[in-house]
C-alpha cells in the first residue's frame, strides 16, 4: 500500500478512501494514518461488521503472527459513509458475523437491541433496508458516543471489548484463518457470560439469553478450546498487564472492565464452552 501511495504521488493533504470490510478499514486506515505521517481518510464500510463497528472509532491495525492488531494507531477518519444497500451482496455468514458486534452493543449498553435482533430475525436475514438502517444507526450512535468520551480507552471504551479476550485468543490460536471475527466474538461472549455466572455476577437467565440471541443470529456459542493456547495468545495481547483481564457483565447493560478471573474458573468455562453446541 505504501508503495502504491508513493507511485500515485500521494501527499499528506490527499484523501485516502477505504472501501471494503473491516480488514480493509483496519489495514487501509493504518497505511493512511502513517503514510506521510497521516493522510486525510474516509472509510466506506461495505460489511455489516464494518458499518457497525470496525470503521467507527479510529482504531487501525495489523496482526503479527502471535497477536491481533499488535501494530496499530488510533486515527480518526474525516468521515465514515455507511450505505446499507452494500449489504445486499454480503453472504449470510458475513451478516451473522456483523450481528455478533450488534448483539455485543445489546449486552453492554442497550438490551432493546437483543429484542430487535430476535424479533426481526427474518427481516435481518432478508437485509430489509429499514431494519438494517435502524440497526446500523443505533450501533454507530452507541460506538461514536463511547469513543468520543474515551478515545484512548482509559475507561468505558474498554466495554467494547466484551467477548473479545476469548475471541482474540480463539483467532490467534486458529492462526487468524478459518474463523470469522464475529464468530469468535460470539463464542467469546458466551464464554464471558459463563465466566460471569461462575463468579456469581449474573444468573442462568442472562446466560440463556446469550445463547438464544446468538443462535437466533446464526452464530456459534461453543467450540473446543485449549486453555494453554489461549493463555499463550493472551500473553501477547497489548492489554496484558500482569495477567489477563476480562470485561464481564454484572447484569444486562452493566459491563465492568479489568476483571481478573481465577484459573480454575477459566478451566471450567473452557469445559462448558466445549459442551455448547456450535449452531
Ligand atoms: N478497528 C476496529 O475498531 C475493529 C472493530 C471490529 C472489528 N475489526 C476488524 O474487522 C475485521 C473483520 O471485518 P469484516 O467482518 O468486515 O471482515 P472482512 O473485511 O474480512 O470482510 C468479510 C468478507 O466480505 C467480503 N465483502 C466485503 N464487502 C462485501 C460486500 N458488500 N458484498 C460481498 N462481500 C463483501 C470481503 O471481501 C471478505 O471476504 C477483523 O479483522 C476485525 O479484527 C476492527
Ligand atoms: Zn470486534
Amino acid at each position: 500500500l505504501y508503495r502504491g501511495l508513493q507511485d500515485a504521488d500521494a501527499h499528506r493533504h490527499d484523501l485516502l478512501v477505504t472501501f471494503g470490510g473491516g480488514v480493509v478499514s483496519d489495514v487501509g486506515g493504518f497505511a493512511g494514518s502513517t503514510y506521510a505521517r497521516g493522510m486525510q481518510l474516509i472509510h466506506v464500510p461495505t460489511t455489516l461488521l464494518g458499518q457497525v463497528d470496525a470503521a467507527i472509532g479510529g482504531k487501525t491495525g495489523i496482526n503479527l503472527q502471535e497477536a491481533k492488531n499488535l501494530v496499530g494507531t488510533i486515527y480518526q477518519p474525516s468521515a465514515v459513509v455507511c450505505d446499507v444497500t452494500f449489504l445486499a451482496s454480503c453472504p449470510p455468514e458475513e451478516i451473522s458475523s456483523g450481528m455478533a458486534e450488534v448483539i455485543k452493543y445489546g449486552f453492554i449498553v442497550d438490551p432493546d437491541i437483543l429484542d430487535l435482533v430476535v424479533r426481526r430475525r427474518s427481516d435481518i436475514e432478508a437485509k430489509d433496508t429499514q431494519v438494517m438502517l435502524d440497526i446500523v444507526a443505533r450501533c454507530v450512535a452507541i460506538k461514536a458516543s463511547i469513543v468520543s468520551s474515551d478515545e484512548r480507552e482509559s475507561g468505558e471504551r474498554a466495554f467494547l471489548n466484551y467477548g473479545h479476550t476469548f475471541a482474540h485468543g480463539i483467532e490467534a490460536a486458529a492462526g487468524f484463518t478459518g474463523i470469522r471475527h464475529g464468530e469468535a466474538v460470539a463464542i467469546g461472549m458466551m464464554a464471558a457470560a459463563l465466566t460471569a455466572r461462575e463468579l456469581g455476577r449474573i444468573d442462568d437467565d442472562v446466560v440463556a439469553l446469550h445463547r438464544s440471541t446468538l443462535r437466533s443470529a446464526g452464530l456459534p456459542t461453543g467450540a473446543r478450546l485449549d486453555l494453554q493456547r489461549l493463555e499463550q495468545a493472551w500473553k501477547h495481547d497489548k492489554k496484558y498487564r500482569g495477567g489477563v483481564r476480562f470485561v464481564l457483565l454484572m447484569g444486562l447493560g452493566k459491563p465492568e472492565a479489568d476483571v481478573k478471573v481465577p484459573r480454575e474458573v477459566l478451566e471450567k468455562v473452557v469445559e462448558l464452552v466445549g459442551q455448547e453446541g456450535t449452531s
